[in-house]
């Protein structure tokens, strides 16, 4: 009846949603009764913890061991389900899924676990480790399963006969690869990296990160990177959310966390990680005067923070 625009039309330029949304996420682990008749002893391990991570960002977590990175790493990867708050990944709700597409949805996101050693199947060959993720959609050919085996090996630097070895046939730094491959596989757009390099000798370290780098130039995706050294997130992120005690006591620009730390929790992380990294990154600078005027405004400014790196890749 009414000549006027349909009432569907969208906005020309809708705002594309953030990549992820992590909402007041808590989770608390009951420990077994020290005896039959004592409460159970509750640990709050994460506790209402909030973050946005734009596609093609990086977000670092530290703190140090216990504060909760490995519990927020499980609850985003919807390994595990938290005990109140909501994992949005391009606008679908993880711990509301359906158990299918929930399988469907893990094709977007992966994880690459701390331990080199543990997280591979030691009876399992390169290429069935690799292409496992993507076996698991049932979407592709073993003949594009190889292929594309064959593809992420080449994108972390290992060569195509690896494909047939088994995972003690190569070193720490190798194997870590190989746990890249397998996560650059189904090609997320959020890659989950607990502790990915704290396992690995410092001369590796540098280079695994910087294959990480190379790499989130090459593809574009995000990483929810985390690690209890600082310097290591400041080598590899835009932005940093520091955990104590499973809260997120400071949150914003890693450039700027590093330069005027507003928590004495986060100034003793930056004195542990100068100690233990900076000679081997070169990346990290502390300033002897913390005291930076504009630091506090900026503090607030977690949203959308200019890119303090340059152009984003
Ligand atoms: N499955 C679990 N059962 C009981 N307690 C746990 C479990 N997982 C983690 N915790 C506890 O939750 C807290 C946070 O652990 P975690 O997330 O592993 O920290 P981080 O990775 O920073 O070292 C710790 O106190 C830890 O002991
Ligand atoms: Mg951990």
């Amino acid at each position: 009846m009414s000549a006027g625009p349909p009432a569907t039309a969208a906005p020309a330029t809708a705002p594309r949603p953030p990549l992820l949304v992590v909402e007041n996420l808590s989770r608390a682990y009951r420990l077994p009764r020290p005896h039959p008749f004592a409460p159970a002893p509750v640990v709050p391990a994460l506790a209402g913890v909030s973050f946005t991570l734009e596609a093609g960002r990086s977000l670092g977590v530290v703190g140090e061991s216990g504060s909760g990175k490995s519990t927020l790493a499980r609850l985003v990867m919807a390994l595990e389900r938290p005990d109140a708050g909501q994992v949005r990944l391009d606008g679908a709700d993880l711990h509301r899924l359906r158990p299918a597409a929930l399988r469907a949805a893990r094709a977007k996101f992966q994880m690459v676990f701390q331990d080199p050693y543990g997280s591979l199947n030691p009876r399992s060959t390169v290429l069935q480790t690799v292409a496992e993720p993507l076996a698991v959609l049932q979407q592709a050919t073993p003949a594009e399963q190889l292929e594309r085996a064959a593809q992420a090996l080449a994108d972390v630097g290992l060569a195509r006969e690896d494909l047939h070895k088994y995972p003690h046939e190569f070193s720490g730094g190798q194997r870590q690869r190989l746990a890249i491959a397998r996560a650059l596989i189904t090609r997320p757009a959020l890659i989950v990296a607990d502790e990915p390099v704290s396992a690995l000798d410092l001369s590796v370290q540098a280079q695994v990160l910087n294959l990480l780098q190379d790499l989130q130039q090459r593809y574009g995706m995000s990483y929810l990177f985390i690690s209890h050294d600082l310097a290591v997130v400041d080598h590899l992120c835009d932005e940093v959310l520091v955990l104590h005690e499973g809260r997120a006591v400071e949150q914003g620009p890693v450039r700027q966390i590093v330069h005027a730390p507003q928590h004495a929790y986060t100034r003793r992380l930056l004195a542990a990680a100068t100690m233990q990294t900076h000679t081997a990154l070169g990346a990290l600078e502390v300033p002897q005067a913390p005291e930076a005027p504009e630091a506090q405004e900026a503090k607030d400014a977690q949203a959308v923070p200019e890119d303090p790196k340059g152009p984003a890749a």
